[in-house]
């Protein structure tokens, strides 16, 4: 009686009772590993292809919901198992992408969505297999052959989990949950002025490498001349036995290095490689290996920095002559990820006569950073700390030092990369100075080779008045504009103290107290598109009027710094339609055309300025923007449109770059 008694009292023990169920304790989850870094050279095999997906609003699918959740991908045996969900009748998407760009229910989905995806594996020996995603937006949860594996919290950046103890010999599924909602606290917040797309956005391979590996190696080559090369080497655990290998086989170089107790290795070499610039990209074949691992990598050497107010590449003076972009490739939709996306556009922005692209506002693919180093372009990098964020959530920090790190571990080896941005237009306080403080000092920490930067607002309220003051002189002098407005506009400077004589000066002066830290003062402005909208409200006269008198206004201002340092327009732009040809007015092409060789006048006459990435390359998915006919929630500040249509004012920037503004 006994026996079976206890086996009665455990079974009931089992089953939880009602309150329970409603309430189970959130799980926990493993973190990711470290970067498992120069990922193309190793062995995997591919995940990508079509995914199995079910979309979940309610988070019904997670293990603490109720009867388990998705993650064991319970199938029928006998037809009469109570089951929810079947992945295997689910509908499909490819990965990589994003679920917004696949499914039109989805377009504007923000929320968890599950992907699960069946595969065979088979073992090698003494070997150590990780599982490894590209990129994923922008808080995934990892599930394997049912086990819980970790998660991993922020987009765009890769992370790895070792994964050998939970493969099988054959088939396995892989089932993950992405949820691309954002709120407040998170990075970027749910506020931007582009797309959100949400899924596995790029690869997602299984690695395999040796028990005892190679982590990561950073090489930066921190002397022109001389040719000094600093090396910096992660190995797994126990490689005491390990010995380095570095060869370069062109320069015939070839030195091993000992790791220290904590598997690192700083040190040091000399080379004379033909230094890498945009006009000669030249790239190296790096092969690295021990005992156990060998990993290899195409690198260009080259020096980045500043002296004054010149930035100098290999201890040259040179301009940045930029573009921004975003991360969507040229006539298709959603998020770029492949070779060939990142070859289209940098081809487009090359034809631009450019020698820089910023990378605007959150880590792309690897793959953009490989295309620049071939093709020869700067790049800017940038992580989405943008606008106004919780500056004082310790979470928040945390996940910008997750996503800067993992941005610098994965390109620190790519020569195009030349600036790590920090920041766009994010509002002055002492807790973002704190908070920006400690993302810098971590980027320091990590490659101090580069130049840091933060997109900056203009300086103090009063700029926008002395603006203001400015096209009311140039308005009272103005044939064109009414009498009815030039009295406005007398009123106006006679209570600032002006009479209608006073010669028309406007001069802007970079101050954020953040130019004190990073290396390169960016500024974004936008002058000739937005801030006649906001006059013509507070003075009541037209918008066109004070639009007219912008275009006269623009090329005369001064931009300055309160820094001893370069200064870089980050950005400048009007929107246009392509093929809207409405005799100049707003959103044609000619209207985007007239903002683009007044600001470049400015550019050119501001010796001070030393670098312009003008707002954008090409139209891009923005829920910012919805009006119907134009915009159509597509932000159309691109010199080509969605499809590639080039507009007026792409040749206006490409002359630009090819004579007008010299060295
Ligand atoms: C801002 C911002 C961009 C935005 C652009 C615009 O400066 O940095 O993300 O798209 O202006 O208004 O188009």
């Amino acid at each position: 009686m006994t026996f079976s008694f206890l086996i009665t009292i455990e079974i009931f023990a089992n089953i939880e009772d009602e309150e329970d169920i409603f309430s189970r304790s959130v799980s926990e989850y493993q973190k990711a590993d470290h970067l498992l870094g120069w990922i193309d050279s190793r062995s995997k095999q591919s995940l990508n292809g079509a995914w199995h997906y079910i979309v979940d609003p309610m988070d019904i699918g997670l293990p603490e919901s109720f009867f388990g959740g998705f993650p064991k991908n319970k199938v029928q045996k006998d037809g009469m198992e109570l089951i929810e969900y079947n992945f295997e009748k689910a509908k499909q998407l490819q990965v990589p992408g994003a679920w917004n760009s696949q499914d039109e229910k989805l377009f504007f989905y923000r929320g968890s969505v599950w992907l699960y995806k069946k595969f065979t594996f088979s073992y090698k020996d003494d070997s150590l297999t990780h599982l490894y995603f590209g990129g994923s937006n922008f808080r995934t949860k990892v599930f394997l052959n049912g086990h819980s594996v970790g998660e991993f919290i922020g987009g765009y950046v890769p992370f790895n989990f070792e994964v050998s103890d939970y493969l099988e010999e054959g088939e396995n599924f892989l089932i993950v949950q992405v949820n691309n909602s954002l709120n407040e606290s998170t990075i970027p917040t749910q506020r931007t002025d582009w797309w959100p797309y949400g899924g596995l956005i790029d690869d997602v391979y299984l690695v395999s490498t040796p028990d005892k590996f190679i982590n990561n190696v950073f090489f930066r080559l921190v002397d022109h001349e001389t040719g000094r090369v600093e090396i910096k080497a992660q190995g797994s655990s126990d490689q005491r036995d390990s010995r380095l290998k570095v060869s370069i086989p062109e320069l015939g170089f070839i030195k091993t290095f000992k790791f220290n107790q904590n598997n690192f290795i700083s040190d040091g070499f000399n080379i004379n490689p033909k230094l890498w610039t945009p006009e000669e990209p030249k790239l190296y074949n790096i092969i690295v290996s021990t005992q156990h691992d060998s990993i290899s990598d195409s690198i260009g050497f080259r020096t980045i920095e500043t002296e004054g107010k010149k930035i100098l590449l290999n201890g040259k003076p040179i301009k940045l002559k930029g573009i921004s972009m975003h991360s969507e490739p040229i006539g298709i939709p959603g998020p770029a990820y492949s070779l060939d996306h990142f070859k289209n556009l940098l081809k487009t922005a090359k034809s631009l006569n450019t020698n820089f692209v910023r990378a605007a506002h959150y880590p792309y693919s690897r793959q953009l950073a490989k295309v620049a180093d071939s093709i020869g372009l700067m790049l800017w990098e940038e992580i989405p700390v943008y606008w106004n964020i919780d500056w004082n959530n310790p979470g928040t920090l945390d996940i910008a030092i997750e996503q800067i790190t993992r941005l610098i571990q994965r390109d620190w080896n790519r020569g195009s990369v030349i600036v790590w941005s920090v920041a766009n237009e994010t509002p002055f306080s002492s807790l973002r100075m704190n908070f920006l403080g400690e993302v810098i000092s971590k980027v320091r920490d990590l490659d101090s080779s580069r130049l840091t930067t933060a997109a900056l607002l203009s300086g103090d309220r009063g700029e926008f008045q002395e603006l203001m003051l400015a096209l009311c002189l140039l308005g009272v002098n103005s044939p064109e504009v009414s009498d009815k407005e030039k009295i406005i506009f007398k009123s106006l400077l006679s209570q600032a103290g002006l009479d209608s004589k006073t010669k028309v000066q406007f001069k802007i002066e970079v101050n954020d107290p953040l130019g004190e830290i990073v290396d390169l003062i960016s500024y974004n402005e936008y002058f000739g598109w937005y801030y006649s909208l906001i006059f013509a409200d507070q003075l009541k006269v037209k918008e066109s009027t004070l639009r007219k008198l912008m275009f006269d206004l623009i090329p005369t201002i001064e931009i300055t710094s309160a820094f001893d340092k370069p200064i870089h327009i980050s950005e400048f732009g009007a929107g246009a339609k392509f093929g809207l040809h409405n005799e100049g007015k707003i959103w044609s092409e000619e209207y985007q055309e007239q903002v683009y060789k007044a600001q470049l006048k400015m550019i050119s006459k501001n010796p001070h300025i030393q670098g312009v990435t003008p707002w954008i390359l090409k139209d891009f998915r923005a829920m910012l923007r919805p009006l119907a006919g134009i915009q159509d929630f597509y932000n159309r500040k691109g010199l080509i449109d969605e499809k590639g249509n080039k507009k007026l004012a792409f040749d206006v920037l490409k002359d630009f770059y090819a004579e007008e503004w010299d060295e």
